[in-house]
């Protein structure tokens, strides 16, 4: 079966481009987020680590590592690192895992054989500090993954895990947020003093508590 959200992220060990790691000891107290890419010199590939590369400042002020994965060996993610600098104008900064075994690949269900060949599809699973999957997203390999998109759900569930609210559709930090619908009006008062707009009794509008 694959990994679900809540689960808790395997842990591996792994030969990187910034040397061996144990996964679960490199993630310490951040939150993580393993991409997986089907292989190196590619050019959608080359595109997103570039990409993620120039988000180090916001991975940061989110307490969050990039951490990407290749069946290629470490050896060819440092010469493929080289081509990344040169197009994307940005080197990677995050240690890219080789795979060459497919031991993580496989650990988290990567490869799917109906998707061409035995290549990784571009996985992405959002782990928290308690080491538990906060999101999962499975692109095709002919798709380039949506950066902002992964920012934006980091921004949800670290507002969500501290708030009782949860965030609508196409919200950006910021915008007005949903008082959860597990208060009741006597108990959100407690905690939004300054009132919501209820446009329904189960869907109750305030402006973003930390704003
Ligand atoms: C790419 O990164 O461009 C790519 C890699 C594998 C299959 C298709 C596209």
């Amino acid at each position: 079966m694959g990994l679900r959200l809540g689960d808790t992220a395997p842990n591996f060990t792994a030969d990187t481009t910034e040397g061996e790691i144990d996964f679960h000891q490199w993630l310490g107290d951040s939150w993580g987020v393993l991409m997986s890419h089907p292989a190196d010199f590619t050019p959608v590939c080359t595109t997103e680590i570039g990409a993620t590369a120039k988000l180090k400042d916001e991975f940061d002020k989110r307490g969050a590592k990039a951490i990407v994965v290749s069946v290629d060996s470490v050896e060819d993610h440092k010469a493929w690192s080289r081509d990344i600098e040169e197009t994307q104008g940005c080197a990677p900064n995050f240690p890219i895992i080789g795979d060459t075994d497919r031991k993580v690949a496989e650990l988290y269900d990567m490869i799917h054989p109906n998707e061409g060949d035995t290549s990784t599809v571009r996985s992405v699973f959002v782990i928290d500090p308690n080491k538990k999957i906060r999101l999962t997203l499975t692109y095709p390999k002919s798709a380039g993954r949506n950066f902002a998109e992964i920012l934006r759900v980091i921004d949800s569930l670290q507002l969500t895990d501290n708030y009782k609210v949860t965030t609508p559709a196409d919200w950006q930090n910021g915008d007005d947020v949903i008082v959860s619908p597990a208060l009741s009006n006597e108990e959100a008062k407690q905690h939004f003093p300054n009132g919501w707009n209820e446009l329904k009794p189960y869907l109750r509008m305030t402006k973003q508590p930390n704003r």
